[in-house]
């Protein structure tokens, strides 16, 4: 793997196909997850055109990898926030996409049980709204990349098998709130742009 290692720096949207190569290296076995993270792609792309403060190409390319983490070639911790992050780290990307990939959408609230907490600790989170934007990416991106809405995401996050993991319903019910906050501040962001003319 060495192309998104000497691409890292990121020059005119190199950062962005290289993030999209390597999601496709690590979710071709999974083309619906595979699809969603071109959705959270796409929207990560909308939202930093609007948003004058959000970096596009760090953006856009955390938005492609946040979910690599799943590939059960990465699997080390087992949360896959922090696993993704592990290997961008370990890959020499850009420090800003290490971060945002391994606190997307509010992994510190589940993290504590998948016994990652102190895993996830290694990487500092980003303040702001850049983060939101993530999580708003992730939210509208729905599980196929065809889009969703709020309500959408979080009926699909409360279906979700449980498995052992064990994330107590209330605790479940902050996380949710704090993705349905964050994706408001990003929408209101947005909505309180002017259309260009
Ligand atoms: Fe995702």
């Amino acid at each position: 793997m060495t192309t998104q290692r000497t691409l890292r720096r990121g020059v005119d949207g190199q950062l962005v196909d290289a993030a999209q190569e390597l999601a496709h290296v690590y979710l071709k076995g999974d083309p619906r997850r595979l699809n969603h993270s071109a959705g959270a792609a796409r929207a990560a792309a909308y939202a930093a055109a609007v948003l004058p403060t959000i970096p596009a190409d760090v953006m856009i390319s955390a938005a492609w990898l946040h979910d690599i983490g799943y590939s059960p070639a990465l699997a080390e911790t087992g949360f896959h926030p922090v696993d993704g992050a592990v290997l961008l780290r370990r890959e020499g990307w850009d420090d800003q996409i290490v971060r945002l990939v391994a606190h997307h959408s509010f992994s510190r609230i589940t993290a504590p049980f998948y016994g990652a907490d102190a895993a996830l600790a290694e990487f500092a989170p980003l303040d702001g709204l850049v983060p939101d934007v993530l999580t708003f990416a992730d939210a509208v991106a729905g599980v196929d990349g065809r889009g969703a809405t709020i309500a959408q995401r979080l009926a699909e996050l409360r279906q979700r098998p449980r498995g052992s993991t064990g994330v107590p319903p209330d605790v479940r019910e902050q996380w949710y709130g704090l993705i349905t906050a964050s994706v408001d501040d990003v929408q209101r962001a947005i909505r309180s742009k002017p259309l260009a003319r």
